[in-house]
């Protein structure tokens, strides 16, 4: 067993063994989640060396190396669970490259079919929002959650499981795609956001003052492009007088001060609109440690965060989802792969 959370959680069934399949981007995650006692079993495995020859995910490559790589990862993960068949199948069901969905569903919807059990198509960013269920103390509901990943920058008012209200979202790239492109202009590899961070530490974050984006504004809506093209600005300015390269790392701290300033500020300031006294950060961008301290010290409430491995891509978080959704189960009808799906769109379970 890795994790044993399972114990403070609800669930609407009796203890059962979900297995949790995650093929949206570019890491094929694979897990074995049981609501009796934990986390049994988790693989995973990044594409990241794939991608990162062409600067970017490519949805044609990420597809084919999620079949590649889904049966060895699956047969680890039953193998490590000790089991030989889940009781519920759970996957990605979007939002997300569509085909790499597909390759996820698929496989769900013939395990289904072949183990006669039922599938449970699950909302990427729900997962990551309930990934933090999987660590020893779990948050509580209502709380206030910060997606923060490569696609999405969401602030949400969770009163419950599938009860969500979007308080804000970026008006352009999301806060993990500016890391990454930051990181590009940086020339620093794909994906940047982890790279960017440690060149960061070595970095004065004071040396630029970068703007705030949005945060004298009311309202909750995020917006990183103006962001970028300062970063863009000051490389050409350092460059033309030739200090770039003593200049690079005070660039990527003085940035990611200015991106992880604006996400605290926001995020409490919603917390007391809302008198939300519990904030979940999750999402690839909540692995970032200026991120979880900075929250963390400002926030007079509790902070909760994923462990950094669970924060990224995971099949675990899709295991867990599918275990507190395990009243959507159903028998296979249709595979669902849906690359836009809004999470307020989500009813509690049972209501889907
Ligand atoms: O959640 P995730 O794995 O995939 C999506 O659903 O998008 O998030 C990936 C994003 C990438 O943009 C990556 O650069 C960023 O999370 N990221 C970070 C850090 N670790 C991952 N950004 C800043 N600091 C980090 N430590
Ligand atoms: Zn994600």
């Amino acid at each position: 067993m890795i994790s044993g959370a399972a114990g403070d959680l609800r669930y609407d069934a009796p203890p059962m063994n979900v297995l949790g399949i995650e093929t949206s981007c570019d890491e094929t995650g694979v897990a074995l989640f049981s609501t009796e006692s934990g986390l049994l079993a988790d693989a995973l495995h990044s594409q990241v060396d794939l991608h990162a020859l062409y600067g970017g995910v490519v949805p044609e490559i990420a597809s084919r190396d999620h079949l590649r790589r889904l049966l060895p990862l699956l047969r680890q993960v039953l193998d490590e669970g000790g089991i030989k068949r889940p009781d519920a199948i759970a996957y990605t069901a979007g939002p997300g490259l569509v085909g790499a969905l597909m390759v996820g569903g698929g496989m769900a919807a013939g395990l289904g079919l072949a183990w006669d059990c039922p599938v449970i198509p699950v909302h990427h960013m729900e997962g990551h929002l309930l990934a933090p269920m999987l660590e020893d103390e779990p948050p509580a509901y209502p709380f206030l959650a910060l997606l923060v990943s490569g696609g999405h920058t969401m602030l949400i008012a969770v009163r419950e499981l599938g009860d969500y209200e979007i308080l804000g979202t970026t008006l352009d790239d999301a806060v993990g795609e500016a890391f990454d492109k930051t990181a590009k202009l940086l020339g620093l590899g794909y994906p940047g956001g982890p790279a960017l961070a440690a060149l960061a530490e070595e970095g004065d974050e004071c040396a630029v003052a970068f703007p705030r984006p949005m945060l004298k504004r009311p309202g909750f809506d995020f917006s990183f492009s103006g962001l970028k093209t300062a970063v863009m600005i000051e490389v050409r300015k350092a460059t033309e007088r030739g200090d770039y390269a003593a200049q690079r790392a005070n660039i990527a701290a003085s940035f990611q001060r200015a991106a992880i300033d604006t996400l605290v500020a926001k995020s409490i300031r919603a917390a007391a609109q809302e008198k939300l006294e519990r904030i979940v950060v999750a999402g690839g961008v909540g692995a970032n440690r200026l991120l979880r301290t900075e929250i963390a010290t400002q926030f007079q409430g509790r902070v909760y965060f994923p462990r950094p491995a669970y924060c990224t891509d995971n099949g675990a978080m899709i295991a867990i989802a599918g275990a507190l959704r395990i009243a959507d189960a159903a028998a296979v009808s249709e595979i669902k792969a849906r690359a836009r799906w809004s999470l307020d769109t989500l009813r509690p379970p049972g209501n889907n």
